[in-house]
């Protein structure tokens, strides 16, 4: 559950936001339609739905690599809505779907940590961090992971499988104590057992530092057995919103038939759908 008391203000506020997008032949794509969500310190939520619902499109604008057309975002009461994605580092971390994407292959994990470091500091402070500050700091969130990443400091990035570079990708995210992570299918290219073993490491560090996170998965079951609160997206609107007591015994199939009903499509159109059988408790 989320760590902090309810009476706090909440780490991320959307109010209103929409995005639109133009497309070749200028047809007019509501990817984001009037979106309002507020969420509590500490909480792990998962984002669930079908292509192009508007996952993605949600969480670039909360990241600030697209800026909404309508609407207000807060980041702990810092209206970031035209900030740009540099100026937001310092608040919000991402992490995306392809290890290429997250830190510069041709380079040490070292100085991929180095460059995180020197991001959070701003634009213009890419100052250097001495060598030994850079491990200390890196070790202070590989160790924990038990992968033993902060012994290979200087292994070159691209050398490394996808689910090692996953697990450093989350635990760059979290320098810097952000006020929000973003996990846009992060575990998707990954292999089934690196999948769980990135799952559990974001788990970890996202409970350990108290991070507010937002996840988009595609793993259902996963969704619903470790999220505080899961939404669902379609057609860019959150059309479900279960918290607490709501999960308690809710199935995949469940959701499946959920979101066939808010659809209206069938079963096999729901391409958000992964294992069945797996139960909140
Ligand atoms: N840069 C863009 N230009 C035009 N249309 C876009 C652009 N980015 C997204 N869209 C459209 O906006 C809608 C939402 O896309 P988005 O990528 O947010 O979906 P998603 O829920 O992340 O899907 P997926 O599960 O496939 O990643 C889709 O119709 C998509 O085609
Ligand atoms: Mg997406």
């Amino acid at each position: 559950m989320p760590a902090s008391s309810e009476t706090s203000a909440p780490d991320l506020v959307l109010d209103g936001c929409t995005k639109r997008f133009h497309t070749a032949g200028r047809e007019v794509v509501t990817a984001l339609d009037h979106v309002d969500l507020s969420v509590e310190p500490g909480t792990f939520v998962s984002i669930i739905g079908s292509n192009g619902a508007g996952k993605s499109t949600m969480l670039s604008l909360i990241a600030g690599s697209l800026l909404a057309d309508e609407g207000r975002i807060l980041v702990r009461d810092h209206d970031v809505t035209t900030m740009p994605s540099w100026k937001r580092i310092r608040r919000v971390s991402r992490v995306r779907q392809n290890p290429q994407d997250n830190m510069v292959s041709t380079l040490t994990i070292e100085e991929n940590f180095a460059l995180a470091l020197a991001g959070k500091k701003g634009r213009f402070a890419l100052r250097r961090t001495s060598s030994s500050t850079v491990r200390e700091i890196a070790a202070e969130v590989l160790r924990p992971l038990g992968m033993g990443l902060e012994d290979r400091m200087s292994t070159v990035s691209g050398s490394l499988s996808g689910g090692q570079r996953q697990a450093i990708a989350v635990a760059m995210a979290s320098l810097g104590s952000p006020a929000v992570m973003l996990l846009d299918e992060h575990v998707a290219a990954l292999d089934p057992n690196s999948a769980a073993r990135v799952n559990e490491v974001t788990e970890r560090i996202v409970r350990d530092q108290q991070i507010t996170a937002l996840m988009v998965t595609h793993d259902m079951g996963h969704a619903l057995t470790h999220a505080d609160r899961l939404l669902m997206m379609h057609q860019g609107r959150i059309v479900l919103d279960f918290e607490g007591s709501d999960l308690t015994g809710l199935t995949v199939r469940d959701l499946q038939q959920r979101f066939v009903r808010l659809s209206g499509g069938t079963l096999s159109d729901a391409a958000i759908l992964s294992a069945e059988g797996e139960t909140r408790a």
